[in-house]
């Protein structure tokens, strides 16, 4: 496979902005997720997207991941309002988007539905535990969902991350600047450790290109804030990776802890941002105990290849393994558990707080000293 196409055939583009503020407009207020959301619609990071979601693709996501049109999509887009403010709204009329006061974007309303949360929770986390951070979230949020195609009239935080905020269509022309046919993409909400690494380096074994994708949109409040894990990246490649093999920039999407559904949306936005590959390794975007291990590579065999337009690498869990003294996997290594070198998040995000430094066969010393030196500014903040 080479080059990649946009899911649905084409980039959408939703952005105008260079439309004035029109403040006698009704409007609706946006959550974080939200506005993150709006930015991705409209640059086209969620093509075929044009706006939230309506009734009839919610349901078809929900119900079998894929749009009404039978294209694969696995989580619900929507944009959710009280009852009091959906009863002020007409069908056909134009409304502002809005996010601490500010006019992001405007929406055309075509429909207000009320969801089966229940239902929905269900059927993308798999599970209606209230204590599953995605499904808290779905159930804080107000009652109606709200459609619409969409304009972004206004960028979100452009400066946050400086040149590390690109457009899909601007990482589609640096990878054709840097002569890649084959991209893999990457996910993270997590500093890169030596098991990310490892499976990174294996995929670039096989790929022109990595294309390093950190989300930093909303994660839960015990996840490293972007700011820090940004810095490791840097670092990290700096010392570590061949530099033009290694293209950088932020995915500013929320996290949803949707496991195995998420693992899905994660690579069709990846396709869109130009890569034919996508990393899916142990547990991914799962949260607590809530995912098997290897659930989110299961799924992809509810999809062809070809509907899907971007292929999946799959990774078993990978360690240190003191014996190899390498790193390796259950595929590549004889020795018995007591070798390998395995540190759960919890307990390497509690080193990392008391100041302590994992060992370097779990995290490059370089990367470790990023976090320790964050980690403390975070505490100090608190
Ligand atoms: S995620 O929630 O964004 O998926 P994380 O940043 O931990 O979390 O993982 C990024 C990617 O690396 C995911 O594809 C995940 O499955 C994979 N991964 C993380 N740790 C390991 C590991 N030890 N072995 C193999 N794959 C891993």
């Amino acid at each position: 496979m080479s080059k990649s196409v946009p899911h649905g055939g084409k980039l959408i583009n939703r952005m105008n902005l260079n439309v004035a503020s029109d403040f006698s407009l009704n409007y609706v207020d946006l959550d974080n997720v939200e506005l993150s959301d709006l930015e991705l619609i409209a640059n086209g990071a969620y093509s075929p997207l044009e706006g939230f979601m309506g009734k009839a693709d919610y349901e078809s996501v929900v119900n079998n991941m894929r749009l009404a049109n039978g294209l694969p999509w696995s989580l619900p887009i929507t944009l959710a309002i009280d009852r009091n403010k959906a009863e002020g709204l007409r069908r056909g009329e134009t409304i502002n988007l809005v996010h601490n006061g500010m006019v992001y974007g405007v929406m055309e309303v075509t429909e207000t539905f009320s969801p089966d949360k229940t239902w929905e929770a269900a059927n993308v986390y798999q599970t209606t535990d209230m204590a599953h951070p995605g499904v808290k979230k779905l159930f804080e949020r107000p009652e109606i969902y709200l459609a619409g195609p969409i304009t972004l009239i206004k960028r979100a935080e452009p400066n946050k991350f400086h040149s590390y905020y690109l457009d899909p269509i601007q990482t589609r022309e640096r990878f054709q600047t840097l002569g890649w046919n084959t991209v893999v993409g990457f996910q993270t909400r997590n500093p890169v450790h030596r098991a990310h690494e490892y499976i990174q380096k294996s995929a670039l074994e096989i790929v022109d290109g990595l294309f390093l994708n950190p989300l930093v949109g909303e994660t839960k409040s015990d996840d490293i804030p972007s700011e820090i894990r940004m810095e490791s990246y840097q670092v990290l490649l700096e010392n570590y990776y061949p530099k033009n093999r290694v293209f950088l920039s932020v995915f500013p999407a929320a996290m949803r802890y949707a496991g195995p559904r998420e693992a899905i949306f994660h690579s069709l936005v990846r396709k869109n941002f130009g890569c034919t590959h996508f990393i899916v390794g142990r547990d991914h975007a799962g949260v607590g105990n809530y995912y098997g291990t290897y659930d989110a590579q299961k799924i992809f065999s509810h999809f062809n290849e070809e509907e899907l337009g971007i292929k999946p690498l799959f990774f078993e869990h990978s360690f240190y393994c003191k014996k190899c003294e390498n790193m390796a996997s259950e595929k590549t290594c004889p020795h018995d558990q007591q070798f390998h070198v395995i540190l759960s998040g919890t307990k390497v995000r509690g080193m990392l707080k008391n100041g302590e430094q994992p060992p370097k066969e779990f995290s490059r010393p370089e990367v470790v000293e990023i976090l320790i030196q964050g980690m403390k500014t975070v505490l100090t903040k608190n």
